[in-house]
């Protein structure tokens, strides 16, 4: 899959978004290295601190399909006016899967008429992960 064709799975993926509290509906797609894509959207709960990222979502609907590691990029989408990058808890979230399969993938932080690109261990640096125990 492309790098535009996996914005499209997050930005589809926003779409089942369920925020009603904040209403900035987020979308992520992880590309694995076996071509597999797994998306996610953020879910909220009317006990707002228990809101669920994009980023999380998808590395939760991935790991519980069995996948261990592999995860070559990641795009994420949001509806505001700067590309959006993935929060510090989605940051280690991700690292664990990205670890598991000693990859550092790209991220693709997906605005309205920018990508930045940027890599997992930039966003995250010296990262405590299962290597770390
Ligand atoms: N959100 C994500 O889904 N991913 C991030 O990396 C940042 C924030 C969600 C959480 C909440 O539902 C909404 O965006 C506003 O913070």
């Amino acid at each position: 899959m492309t790098d535009d064709a996996l914005i499209a799975a997050a930005r589809e993926a926003a779409g089942n978004s369920y925020s009603p509290y904040s209403n900035f509906a987020v979308g992520a797609a992880l590309r694995f290295a076996d071509g597999s894509v797994v998306t996610g959207s953020n879910i909220e709960n009317a006990s707002y601190g228990l809101a669920l990222c994009a980023e999380t979502v998808a590395v939760a609907k991935a790991m519980a399909d069995g996948v261990r590691g592999g995860l070559e990029a990641v795009a994420v989408t949001g509806p505001g006016i700067d590309p959006i990058t993935p929060c510090g808890r989605c940051r280690q979230v991700l690292h664990e899967l990205a670890a598991l399969g000693g990859t550092d993938p790209e991220i693709l932080c997906v605005g309205p008429s920018e990508v930045r690109r940027t890599r997992l261990s930039t966003l995250l640096p010296d990262a405590f992960g299962p290597e770390s125990l």
